[in-house]
This record gives structure tokens, sequence and C-alpha cells, in this order.
């Protein structure tokens, strides 16, 4: 779709209802945020084999297209698109975005170790994204692993300097772990202002849980949900069975919609971060974005997705996101994209087109080439055996295995 066509049918929009989309107050903080943010982490490629070949004409005006339409916050970090990305988001803001948005982006808290190192991170990304401060500055992945190592350099009071010399308004962090280890994080420092969780309908008891969202809003964060469609798996056509509970429904949704509007009821949560990779995910998710508010969902709604959760856990077996923390492989196996194959053969109940695509994979990327270093689990958000399923699924999906089957 060109941009100058989609500008008009959003015209057009505007004009039929004119208000932009809902914002929530963000925390305790002053800030008033659109419900839906812009990740720039699954920005579109031109080579899907390299992460750092962003297609900038298409990315810039998918940016462009959801500040049109209210968007006011962006979400990016030091690693996405090997770097790539905020030197992308820096080239997109500045010729007059920068004052439209609040900008969020990310330190990666492996790298420091030191004050010195913090600030020589930061600089570089002030840098990269061409501006002088940076509004939501979050502690990348925290879990109870990182969240020891960061604290050891005395991370507070080099935020605290960081915010008095104007480089980062606020701090926050984003987290892939569970509940007792956010809540010790959470209570650990009271100027925290930002919490960016995983949370989707299927992860209502997993990382920080339903319980981690109502404590960090309940002390006063602001609560930004990534993952909200399940880095996209929620939004792909589903399967007979969830299909079947969706057709039950009063008022047809798309699924994306269903996942969407679901996080976007939740009581705490202050803005749902989408990692929109198509234009049209970017028409859409703004579109629903300008309907929707909390408790929209009916209680018809709210039980057709429980079933549909319920349907999915039964037939999804490894909780992957698709987020490639693991990735590169140490031996260059293409762990994201052989358990999306994995899943797909239990999702759709199709073996042909998952066993057709492993084919497509280069057999020195596959998942019998696992040399089981284990670095790929280290870096795992979700704690995934990886290494096990890796081997599960090369028995279900390599050719030449699965004519024995
Ligand atoms: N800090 C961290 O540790 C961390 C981790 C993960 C994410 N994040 C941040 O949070 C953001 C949001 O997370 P996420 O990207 O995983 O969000 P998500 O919304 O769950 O997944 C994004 C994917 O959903 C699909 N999608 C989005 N809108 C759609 C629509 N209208 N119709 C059909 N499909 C649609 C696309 O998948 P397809 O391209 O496959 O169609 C897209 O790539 C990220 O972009 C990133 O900025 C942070």
């Amino acid at each position: 779709m060109g941009y100058e066509r989609i500008k008009a049918v959003l015209t057009k929009h505007k004009q039929v209802k004119k208000s932009l989309m809902e914002y929530r107050k963000f925390g305790n903080t002053d800030f008033n945020g659109s419900i839906l943010g812009f990740g720039a982490m699954r920005l579109p490629v031109t080579d899907n084999r390299n992460r750092a070949t962003i297609d900038e004409p298409l990315a810039g005006k998918m940016i462009a297209c959801a500040i049109e339409q209210g968007v006011n916050y962006i979400d990016t970090a030091y690693f996405y698109h090997e770097g790539e990305s905020e030197r992308f988001v820096g080239r997109v803001l500045k010729d007059g975005y920068r004052n439209k948005v609040a900008l969020a982006t990310k330190m990666p808290v492996r790298l420091p170790k030191s004050h010195d190192d913090c600030n020589r991170i930061l600089d570089e990304q002030l840098g990269r994204l061409q501006t002088d401060r940076i509004d939501y500055y979050l502690l990348h992945g925290l879990n109870h692993e990182t969240w020891p190592n960061i604290r050891k350099i005395d991370i507070f009071t080099w935020a605290q300097r960081a915010i008095a010399d104007g480089r980062i308004r606020h701090f926050g962090f984003s987290f892939h772990d569970d509940f007792p280890t956010l809540k010790e994080i959470i209570d650990a420092y009271d100027q925290w202002t930002v919490c960016q969780i995983q949370y989707n309908y299927m992860d209502t008891e997993y990382q920080a849980t339903t319980e981690g969202l109502n404590y960090a809003a309940q002390k006063g964060l602001s609560v930004v949900v990534m993952e909200p469609i399940r880095g996209g798996h929620l939004a792909k056509e589903p399967p007979a069975r969830v299909k079947d509970i969706f057709a039950e429904a009063p008022k047809p949704r798309s699924p994306a919609e269903w996942a969407l509007q679901w996080v976007w009821d939740q009581p705490g949560v202050s803005m749902v971060l989408s990692g929109m990779t198509a234009m049209e995910h970017v028409v859409e998710n703004c579109a629903l974005a300008k309907r929707a508010s909390e408790n929209t969902l009916s209680a018809v709604e709210l039980k057709l997705i429980a079933r549909a959760k319920e349907a999915y856990r039964e037939l999804c077996p490894i909780p992957c996101t698709n987020c490639r923390y693991c990735m590169p492989c140490t031996n260059n196996i293409r762990i994201n994209r052989i358990f999306e194959l994995y899943n797909d053969v239990h999702m759709y109940n199709d073996t042909r087109v998952p066993r057709m695509r492993y084919g497509q994979i280069n057999p020195e990327q596959r998942g019998d080439q696992c040399i089981e270093c284990g670095t790929c689990e280290d870096s795992c958000p979700q704690n995934i055996p990886i290494q096990e399923w890796l081997k599960k699924a090369d028995e279900l999906l390599a050719p030449k295995k699965a004519s024995n089957k």
C-alpha cells in the first residue's frame, strides 16, 4: 500500500472520527501516553537473514504514519536490528518528529562494568538517536541473573546523575523473569517510573504475571506491555479449534484485535507496544487504538478468549516468542525459525509445509548441528531448554528422518 494512499484512507477515517487514539496517564509521571506505542524491534528488513538491513523507506513511512495517527512513544534498544534500530529511529525523528514523541531506549545490562562504561554507552546511544535526551531509559531485560550484576555497579547513583545532567528524564527497566524477581527489583528503588513486561492473554501466569502487573501499577509505575500479540503468533490465521471458538463471538474481530484489545482492557496497563512489521499492521493497530478503552470486552467475549487460550495451550509446545535473544547462535543454527516451524506443526496440525520449509534451511543451520554450548539458553528470556527442543524439532522436521515417519 503506497503511503499517499494510506494517508488518504486515514484522512477519510479522521473525518468520520476526528478524535485521536486514547491516551493514558503514564504512571506517576506527567506524560499522557498513547495506548499504542511503536516498538522498533521488528521493523521490516530487506534481507530476512540479516536484521541490520532495515527497509528504511517503508519503516520510515510506518513510523511517520503511526505518529500522525497519535502514537507518541517509540521504543528501541541498543541491540535491536544489530544496533541499526537506534540509528534508524534517530534519522526518522530528526526532522521534526522528535518533539512529538517520548523516546525510550535501553541500556544493555551485560556490558557496563563501571559508571564510565554506562556514560560511554548512553552517550553512544544519544549520538545514534541524534538527540540530547532519552525520555525513558530502561535497563534492558532484567532477570535474576542480570539484576544483581547491574546493581553491583551502583546503577541508581549513576542514573540519578544522568537525570540531573539532563541526558535521561526517567529511569526504568524491561523485564523477563518471574514475579518474585520483579517485586524485588521494584522494591529496591523508589524512583522507578516505568517497567516493561511481557503480557498477553496467553501469559497471565507466565513471567511477571497478572500479579506483577498489578503490583507495578499499584506502586505508581507506568506499565508498558511488550509482546501483546505474543510476537505475532496470536495474529496468525488461528488453528481450526481457535477459529471455531472466536466464530461464536457476537461481534467479529481480527486475531490481532482480540489480542490487543484484551491487553488494553486490563486495569493497570499504561501502554501497549506493538512491533509492527508492515504498513497494514500500523493502519490496523492505530485504528484499533482509536476505538479501544478499558473494559470494552463483554463477559461473553472474555470467556471466548479464555477458551481460545486453552485451545492454543494444548497445541503449542514451545513457548518461544521469536524475540531472537538467542541469536546469533554460536553455530549459526536458525533457532527461532526452527521453533516457529515446530510450533506451526502443532498449532496448524500440518507437517507438510513446516517440513518443506525446514528442508529449505541450509543443512548446516538445522537443529542437528547444535554443539550444545548452551549460550542460547543463557540469553533466552523464556528459559526454554533450547538444546533439547532443537533435537526434537530436527527429529520431526528433517526431510530424511521425516520420510520414515
Ligand atoms: N525489552 C525487551 O526485553 C523486549 C522484548 C521483546 C519486545 N520488546 C519491545 O516491545 C515491542 C513489542 O513487542 P513485540 O514486537 O513482540 O509485539 P507483538 O505485537 O506481540 O508482535 C509483533 C508482531 O505481531 C504481528 N502483528 C502486529 N500487528 C499485527 C496486525 N495488525 N495484524 C497481524 N499481525 C500483526 C507481526 O508479526 P509478523 O511480522 O510475523 O506478521 C509483528 O512482527 C518490540 O517491538 C520491542 O520494542 C522488548
